[in-house]
């Protein structure tokens, strides 16, 4: 039973609700009313001494769970010694330490090159520049679905909701989106066999865009999610990745693996793009990769990462106390972690799939994903028509009972745990998970 002690949210809750809506700008999407106090492994609490089950952890981020005691011993002894000396004009050991560990585990047989970050955002800035730099070419190719971030450059490659770029153009100009693979609901209309037998979508970039649009050495880069987050937490086919590769190679373009969600070993292997058996020449990395503290990467094959002393830089990219964090954080998933990811996701799925005989939202719905990144696509009918409203209120409910669980896409459910999740609490979210569709079902009419 988890510890209840008012409504959720409480008074106290509601009070810095109150005060926040007052002063913060408004631009943020509405935010659930939690209010956090404190949280340790994939619990927290709210101000009002309520616990709750943490299958969000803070969108994919605290993947060693909140305050893992070894990340705040690493946290502490930097802050300790130095918290800032700026990375672009002064050296220090830990953040050497941080890069070479990233290069050991870049997913190319090839030596990197690193640069850091603050954020994802800010990761696939430096990919776009270093891909532009290296090739010499201006044109992107990104996918519809896609979620790159929300500054300038990054957000022309974002096609996830027009609400994040609408007001905000012109955007950069040479960025082509394309459709991505999902046989679920094939952009193409194909039926869900035929895509699965052969996606067209890969296809779609030559037979299309290179011969109507865009030369293709005009292409600086193709950037895709390898399962594509907040465009709904969807697992492509890996053959439709693998031509991806193959089209790059055809064309001397650069594959840039946004690896900022499904990266350090959320999947199960340090980076999804393994599972496809695809090597990227460029890889984003953020989230989950400092525990939470704010750290970012672009990790590239060294020849491409060649630019020259001046062409790029960021004062807090690469922060000591950040690296420090990133460091405790790999060697955890490294000794253990990974490997429950992959296992606690598989019973997630599992637990999902049995769960399609008792609810008739899931019934039809679509349950995919790669270890702790599983999504549940709730529909209402056999013609899979999107159950929008029913999953905001399955988080909302869920939230009342005690379970924090973000949305994805447009009516999907994702659940992303930290990657230490115990068993016990995996079923104990599942069970508050199993309760909330239920209520929110009822209300609908549904059950
Ligand atoms: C795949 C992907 N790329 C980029 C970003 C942007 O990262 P950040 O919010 O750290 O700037 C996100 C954030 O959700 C993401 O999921």
């Amino acid at each position: 039973m988890l510890t209840k002690t008012t409504a959720r949210p409480g008074p106290q809750g509601q009070a810095i609700i109150a005060r926040d809506s007052a002063i913060m700008t408004g631009a943020l999407t509405p935010r659930y009313p939690f209010v956090i106090e404190r949280g340790s492994g994939s619990r927290v609490w709210d101000v009002d001494g309520n616990e709750y089950v943490d299958f969000a952890a803070g969108i994919a981020v605290t993947s060693t769970g909140h305050c893992h005691p070894k990340v705040v011993q690493a946290i502490t002894e930097q802050a300790q010694k130095f918290i800032h000396i700026a990375g672009t004009d002064y050296y220090y050991d830990v953040q050497v330490r941080l890069a070479e560990k990233l290069a050991e585990i870049a997913p190319f047989d090839e030596p990197a090159k690193v640069f850091l970050t603050n954020s994802g955002t800010e990761a696939v800035e430096g990919a776009i520049k270093v891909a532009r730099w290296y090739t010499e070419r201006k044109h992107i190719i990104a996918f519809y679905g896609a979620f790159h971030g929300r500054t300038l450059g990054a957000l022309s490659l974002t096609a996830s909701k027009v609400i994040q770029r609408d007001g905000f153009f012109p955007l950069l100009p040479g960025v082509h989106h394309v459709p991505y693979n999902n046989p679920y609901r094939c952009m193409h209309g194909r039926r869900e066999e035929d895509c699965r037998e052969h996606c067209i979508c890969a296809d779609y970039i030559e037979d299309v865009l290179f011969k109507r649009v865009v030369p293709a050495d005009s292409v600086a880069a193709i950037i895709f999610e390898p399962i594509q987050g907040e465009g709904g937490y969807l697992v492509p086919d890996k053959r439709f990745v693998q031509q991806l590769r193959q089209i790059c190679d055809a064309h001397g373009i650069l594959l840039i693996a946004d690896e900022i969600q499904t990266g350090i070993g959320r999947t199960g292997k340090w980076w999804a793009v393994e599972h496809h058996g695809v090597q990227p020449d460029i890889v984003c990395s953020a989230k989950g990769l400092a525990s939470g503290m704010p750290l970012g990467a672009v990790i590239a094959r060294s020849r491409v990462m060649s630019w020259p002393p001046g062409a790029h830089g960021s004062t807090f990219g690469g922060n000591p106390i950040s690296c420090a964090a990133a460091l405790a954080t790999l060697e955890l998933v490294e000794s253990g972690y990974m490997q429950n990811a992959a296992e606690q996701g598989q019973y997630i799925k599992d637990a999902l799939e049995e769960m399609k005989t008792v609810h008739p939202a899931l019934k039809h719905g679509r349950v995919d994903g790669l270890g702790l990144m599983v999504g549940a696509e709730l529909v209402l009918d056999e013609k899979r028509t999107p159950a929008k409203d029913l999953r905001n209120r399955v988080e909302r409910i869920a939230l009342e009972n005690g379970l924090l669980i973000l949305g994805c896409g447009e009516n999907t459910l994702r659940f992303c745990p930290a990657l230490m999740i115990e068993r016990e609490t995996v079923q104990q979210g599942l069970e508050l998970f199993d309760l909330s569709l239920s209520q929110a079902e009822r209300e609908a009419g549904l059950l």
